[in-house]
């Protein structure tokens, strides 16, 4: 049987949430939950896409339609696919469920389908691959939701190019799944989205996100993309933070109350067209984040905690939070270091900063919240297990 599993976790933003669509700095760490892909090819030929069980119905799933058409094209000879998702992480709330979802399915496909290298080429590096996508490389287009745009010539293999092929981990580079899924995620919330929880999902660890190159920081690449307000450039880094001796520990509380993630950065994106002097609270939101990330640089956990408390006091001020989560966030705060929303807000998720993950647990539950305890960043996309790769090779355009 050909099968591939791959799975990636979610995110929690400990600073920064929308002010980073605007380049402002923001931190989100790895949690221990996980998003699981599971891929099998269908036997027969005129098999239609099945997920879960299910006939695919491409407009229900935005993030796997658009995966599809970048990856694995009918015309290129790519087999019919049957798609399990499991997990543990809610959806909807503000915790990276869909960008979980999208880069471990990219590695999924990028696994199950291989990859083409030029002669003599190595699969680590991008400038060697005949086939595939890269914040290295100056031709990577994914970002269209016009389908009929994306080039099927561009790194898709051209005649002759490819004359060495590769699959499983070996084919699988993190940096092509968090590119595809930014992409997909940017899609599917009408053009908006900064490259946070794909690049935390896919890398794992810590993920600053910032306007400008960091020098606290270890810089991975730049990203950018043509969002409705305009054009938006982020630097991407991750943090030297080891989560091996920490006695902390982050409780995150879901209100329970679905808010999708595309309302909440149109809403925010209203009132700075409407307001514009209101920018300065995206600024705030900056000042505070860069102060939070010296902080956890330092492993000084106290002061992570206050700048987080001050950074949800201010997305409480641009109109992100709401009751629920306003009663989780107090019950919290007494054995808590910090606590704010995480995420776009308007319902989702709270976290709590904590070295006494039970109490702090407790309290949020018992004013209605469902909790989640994760230590301070996990590890990235992986291939669990795979057999009978490469499911297809592209056929040369
Ligand atoms: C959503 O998890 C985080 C937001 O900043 C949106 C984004 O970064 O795309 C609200």
């Amino acid at each position: 049987m050909a099968k591939v599993i791959a799975s990636a976790p979610g995110k929690c933003i400990l600073f920064g949430e929308h002010a980073v669509v605007f380049g402002q700095p923001a931190v989100a760490v790895a949690i221990e939950q996980r998003i699981t892909v599971s891929l099998e090819v269908l036997e027969k030929a005129n098999d239609e896409w099945r997920i879960d069980g299910m006939k695919f119905i491409a407009s229900k799933h935005p993030h796997v339609k658009a995966l599809r058409s970048r990856m694995w094209q009918k015309r290129a000879g790519a087999p019919a696919l049957s798609i399990h998702i499991t997990g543990d992480i809610p959806p909807a709330s503000g915790l990276g469920s869909s960008a979980a979802l999208s880069v471990a399915a990219s590695a999924c496909l990028r696994a199950a389908r291989g990859r083409w290298l030029c002669a003599g080429g190595k699969a680590t590096k991008p400038e060697d691959w005949a086939e595939g996508f890269s914040s290295q490389l100056m031709d990577t287009d994914v970002y269209s939701d016009v389908v009929a745009e994306i080039d099927p010539a561009r790194r898709m293999g051209k005649n002759g190019q490819g004359v060495s092929h590769v699959h499983g981990e070996l084919a699988i580079d993190v940096d092509e799944c968090a590119l595809l899924g930014h992409a997909v995620e940017a899609i599917a919330q009408g053009g908006r989205a900064s490259p946070m929880d794909s690049s935390v999902c896919a890398h794992g660890g810590f993920v600053l996100l910032s306007d400008k190159v960091e020098t606290a920081a270890d810089w991975s690449y730049t990203r950018t993309l043509k969002t409705p307000e305009g054009d938006r450039t982020w630097q991407v880094h991750t943090l030297p933070i080891s989560s091996e001796d920490q006695d902390v520990y982050l409780v995150i509380g879901n209100s329970g109350v679905h808010a999708p993630t595309s309302q909440q950065v149109a809403k925010v994106a209203k009132a700075m067209s409407q307001e514009p002097q209101r920018m300065k609270e995206i600024e705030t939101i900056g000042v505070i984040a860069r102060r939070g990330i010296e902080a956890l640089l330092k492993g000084d956990f106290e002061a992570v905690g206050r700048a987080m408390s001050e950074n949800h006091l201010m997305l409480r001020g641009l109109g992100v939070s709401c009751q629920e989560l306003e009663n989780l966030v107090r019950a919290a705060a007494p054995t808590s270091l910090g606590v704010k929303l995480t995420g776009a807000g308007g319902g989702g998720c709270m976290v709590a900063l904590t070295r006494n993950p039970k109490q702090t647990s407790e309290a949020i539950e018992l004013a209605g919240g469902r909790t989640l305890i994760s230590k301070l960043g996990n590890t990235g996309v992986r291939i669990e297990s795979h057999e009978g790769l490469p499911f297809w090779k592209s056929v040369a355009e």
